[in-house]
């Protein structure tokens, strides 16, 4: 009776059933995993600021693209943060992030066509694939010897066929860290050209660079050589994900883009999923980004501190090189699996830890921290996995 987009099986696995099994017998969870900035103690006063209003007009005006004030305060973010000039008429809003792929992949593919994922990233492109009907498979990122992330280009062109319709690469990516550098979009390019495939660049955390980093990093939105879409939103830009604005900015050759653009057009004139008050509220709640935005890269800053000096003791794990993002990857010691790792830490300490295989790694002895918990709690959380390796390595 149900589609075969679903899941075959929805019941909760081992974690999952752990995890309700210990919160129904009331037991202090610590997640070092938090990620959801709205319950990780930043101070979201400049909600109060004046102008940041959400009113309901009287009359309502419906847009496919969204309100054209909206989109030229999106302008301006980009301008604002160096990344260049772009045309408001060039934007699509949507709900989130990941409506934009749903809307991306209604407008590129056929039911059983495919498009190309990262491994490791973000671990919800497969569902976000299956419900539209799409084969997600994935490309390699290579840890490289300077300890940078990149893409296996011999991995990515191994993996083109028929059926390809798309390349997805997120910048900096989830959970690596790692941005894209123009020398790899200059071969995505060429790619995509070849294979008349598009090109969906994901940036929504583009503006958390690593403190200190005098790399130049730069947004996908002013590519034109293919076919390409920048997605980003408010989740990260403000950590507000329930603001429920993200964007599609379409860029490329003519007239191909003017083409996908009047198809996408369409498909979000039938949905019309962005509520005005977010639209009327865009301008001025992007005018105080850098409110959150630095308290956020002051946490990550401190917790990395903190995750750099406690790398450095006995049987803890190395960590790999983050060059942006949220994140933090821990290789493991010894012969410890991410899975009995995450499991073990759950069941024995109440410790939330994200286990490697949730985002595709290759190998199974990594696990991944978010950077934006609470001082105190990653420290705990620091202290408890230590004890635990303490426990698990050789006398
Ligand atoms: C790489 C990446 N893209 C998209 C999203 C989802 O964004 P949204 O909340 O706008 O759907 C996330 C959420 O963490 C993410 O990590």
């Amino acid at each position: 009776m149900f589609s075969s987009r679903l899941p075959a099986a929805l019941e909760p696995n081992d974690f999952t059933r752990i995890l309700q099994a210990k919160k129904a017998a009331g037991a202090k969870i610590l997640d070092l995993t938090q990620s959801n900035p709205t319950h990780a103690g930043f101070s979201y006063d400049f909600l109060q600021r004046d102008g940041i209003c959400t009113r309901i007009r009287g009359r309502y005006e419906p847009s496919a693209q969204g309100m054209q004030s909206a989109r030229e305060a999106i302008g301006r973010y980009y301008l604002e943060n160096g990344h260049g000039r772009i045309a408001g008429d060039d934007l699509f809003l949507t709900a989130s992030t990941s409506e934009a792929y749903s809307f991306l992949l209604k407008l590129l593919t056929e039911p059983g066509d495919e498009v190309l994922l990262p491994a490791p990233s973000y671990p919800l492109f497969d569902f976000l694939a299956n419900l539209e009907s799409v084969t997600p498979v994935r490309y390699a990122l290579q840890l490289e010897e300077s300890g940078h992330w990149r893409i296996d280009f011999k991995s990515l062109e191994m993996m083109i066929s028929s059926l390809t319709r798309a390349i997805v690469v997120v910048s900096p990516n989830n959970p690596t860290g790692s941005y894209m550098t123009a020398e790899e979009l200059s071969l995505l390019n060429q790619l995509c050209t070849t294979h008349e495939i598009a090109l969906i660049v994901d940036e929504v955390f583009l503006d958390y660079i690593k403190s200190g980093s005098l790399k130049k990093t730069f947004s996908a939105i002013s590519n034109n050589d293919a076919l390409t879409f920048t997605l980003s939103g408010f989740s990260k830009i403000l950590a507000l994900p329930q603001a429920k604005l993200s964007w599609i900015h379409v860029g490329g050759p003519e007239p191909i883009k003017e083409g996908a653009k009047h198809r996408l057009e369409f498909i979000a004139d039938t949905y019309l999923s962005v509520s005005s008050m977010i639209q009327q509220a865009t301008a001025p709640l992007l005018g105080v980004q850098q409110d959150i935005q630095q308290q956020i890269l002051a946490r990550i800053e401190v917790n990395e501190r903190a995750l750099k000096s406690w790398t450095d003791l006995e049987h803890c794990p190395d960590t790999c090189h983050r060059e942006g993002g949220w994140y933090a990857i821990l290789e493991l010691p010894g012969e410890i699996t991410d899975e009995e790792c995450c499991l073990e830490l759950l069941e024995q300490h109440s410790l939330i830890v994200h286990p490697g295989f949730f985002y595709d790694f290759a190998e199974n002895n990594r696990i991944v921290i978010s950077l934006i918990c609470p001082e105190k709690e990653f420290g705990q959380g620091l202290a408890i996995l230590q004890g635990y390796l303490d426990s698990r390595s050789p006398k």
